[in-house]
């Protein structure tokens, strides 16, 4: 509360007497103290987690809170302990031997306070400080993608290389447009967390520059690749950074990287693609004007990453790296007849092809879809829509850890897609070949892990499996979808809820923010984040059709199948909420 009224709070004498004086109101609790002839007022709640401070103590113009013993500057409110964060203080006038307070807490710029306290939450790594710091900022009206922004760039010159927290966080910043409320904080807290996480203790990031000379797009190409090939990660950053330097669009930029890493095939079981993926969305999300110092750090990645060359499965017995060379060599051939236009319409027909079990099929369907005029953008969504139905299909008699198996494959095919969607956007089907072995690996990683659907499990409400006897209201199906995630061993019961939810036509919308909830509460890990974020851009290819619904049932059993955990950033979450709304929490300890 906000007073521009002087509040009497009691004599010099009494204060004297007492120790302490506590002013009570509408407003906050207000603790007024002396040292040394002066008197102070302050916010009576500790910013740690809102103990009362007139249960602590003063000496030396230092006040202890009793609860966790941080310690605070009397004077200024300024805390010793960072993980505590400062008390607010409040003017305070002594009119002859009377003391008079005002409730007036806080700094006059919010914004900007609110800003550096997450600054400072994220270079010590305290989770409460950055919760506390989120809600201040959006208390402050600060936009939330300004709060990407804000971690993100933390991350850009605090890391050397792109971080799963940096992945996470622009994820949950392409989410933020679905979530509202106390989603969009909880995205922003994990967001910001994770790549504070990843920044604790890392080697900070390097300065590099770009060459002082310009060469045409097709020499860096060629450079690039060279110096991946020798994983030469130095010169990959310093060809990369002179391509931003030669004001390259975003869909070139796309093109130079994707071409040198498809030179190494599903590297890194896909996270490698991905990260340049994700590193490419961040600048969408944070400004293009950050590239020279973002694209280093998934380049990096890129020369470092291992390629599934070496892998058993890719080289027997079929030798699939030479299957998808002979299968690029075609599609080159292809791709300039092609009209690539936005007519062709088999993206369904095309993902159950790749999901057969002939790999000369599955390589030549994406050739004559490519002879029928489909675009790279409609070849990625029919990649990323049969690499979901592995997931959505994934037999729960497997073992555990290959639900990640079948994660990784649908995470990088929608990667791929969003890829070659951005260079599609440019028209100009020069760096198409080498884009498109993109396409291949994403194929062959689905084939290759086609055990995973053997035997396939069923689609919720198709076939004789009705879905009539679940509850039918948007908030019915939302309260009985969380409580599922509440209990392991809930796979199909999610699935089942989803399904019921869209094939009863409810907006899509409020199943998605309930998969966020049911994604946020939990200390999720990495994959799950990707799984989600990936899972709602594919939705939003097909909608509520078949194909859509297929995807978002994929994302609830992936996500059923990885909770509940502790939920430990909840309850950090729910602390900073709770101080931030003035409520009490300890107050009556
Ligand atoms: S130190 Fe005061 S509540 Fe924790």
């Amino acid at each position: 509360m906000k007073s521009t009224e002087f509040l009497y709070a009691g004599t010099v004498e009494e204060l004297k007497r007492k120790g302490r004086l506590v002013v009570r109101g509408p407003h906050r609790p207000i603790l007024v103290l002396e040292h040394r002839g002066r008197i102070f007022a302050l916010d009576n709640r500790c910013p740690h987690m809102g103990f009362p401070l007139d249960r602590g103590s003063s000496d030396d113009g230092i006040l202890t809170c009793h609860w966790h013993h941080a310690r605070f500057d009397l004077a200024s409110g300024c805390t010793f302990d960072l993980w505590a964060d400062d008390v607010p203080t409040c003017p305070v006038e002594t009119r002859g031997a009377e003391i008079w307070v005002k409730a007036e807490f806080g700094c006059p710029d919010p914004a900007a306070y609110w800003q550096q306290r997450l600054h400072d939450g994220m270079a010590h790594n305290l989770g409460l400080v950055i919760a506390k710091a989120v809600q201040g900022q959006l208390a402050a009206g600060v936009a939330p993608l300004e709060m990407v922004r804000q971690a993100a760039l933390f991350g850009v010159r605090h890391l050397d290389g792109w971080s799963t927290g940096m992945t996470i966080l622009t994820a949950l910043g392409n989410l933020l447009p679905q979530l509202e409320g106390e989603d969009a904080y909880l995205a922003l807290f994990h967001g910001v967390r994770r790549v504070a996480a990843d920044c604790d203790g890392a080697a900070p990031g390097r300065t590099r520059a770009a060459l002082a000379s310009r060469p045409d797009a097709s020499t860096l190409k060629r450079w690039l690749r060279r110096w991946n090939a020798v994983r030469h990660g130095e010169a990959a950053q310093r060809t990369v950074l002179t391509a931003v330097a030669t004001g390259a669009t975003p869909a070139s930029i796309a093109e130079l990287l994707l071409a040198a890493e498809t030179d190494r095939v599903f590297a890194d079981t896909g996270h490698s693609l991905d990260f340049i993926n994700k590193g490419l969305e961040c600048l969408d999300l944070i400004g293009w004007e950050h590239a020279a110092g973002l694209i280093p750090m998934v380049v990096g990645q890129m020369t470092a990453a291992r390629g599934s060359d070496e892998a058993t499965e890719w080289r027997q017995p079929i030798d699939f790296v030479a299957l998808c060379e002979q299968a690029a060599a075609e599609l080159s051939r292809r791709f300039p007849a092609a009209r690539h236009e936005r007519n062709w319409s088999k993206h369904a027909e095309l993902a159950r092809v790749l999901l057969g079990d002939e790999p000369d099929a599955i390589f030549g369907a994406l050739g004559s879809a490519i002879s029928d005029d489909a675009s790279l953008d409609d070849l990625g969504r029919s990649l990323a829509y049969g690499a979901a139905l592995r997931v959505a299909q994934f037999g729960t008699a497997n073992e555990h850890g290959d639900w990640d198996t079948a994660h990784h494959v649908f995470t990088y095919c929608n990667a791929v897609h969003q890829s070659l969607k951005r260079i599609a956007a440019s028209h100009d089907v020069s760096g198409f070949p080498e884009a498109s072995r993109a396409l291949l690996h994403g194929a062959a990683a689905i084939y290759l892990i086609r055990y995973l659907n053997v035997p396939p499990a069923r689609l919720p409400g198709e076939g004789d499996d009705g879905l009539d006897a679940l509850p039918s209201t948007p908030e019915d199906i939302r309260a009985s979808l969380l409580d599922a995630f509440d209990h392991q061993h809930q796979v199909e019961a999610a699935a089942r809820l989803v399904a019921r939810h869209l094939t009863l036509g409810h907006p899509p919308e409020l199943i998605i923010a309930a998969l966020a909830r049911a994604l946020l509460r939990e200390d999720a890990g990495f994959h799950a984040y990707q799984m989600l974020e990936a899972g709602v851009r594919q939705f939003k290819e097909w909608n509520n059709a078949p194909a859509g619904r297929h995807i978002l049932v994929a994302v609830a059993r992936y996500l059923a199948a990885h909770s509940p955990t502790e939920r430990s950033l909840l309850q950090t979450a729910d602390i900073a909420a709770r101080l931030s709304r003035g409520d009490r929490l300890h107050e009556e300890a």
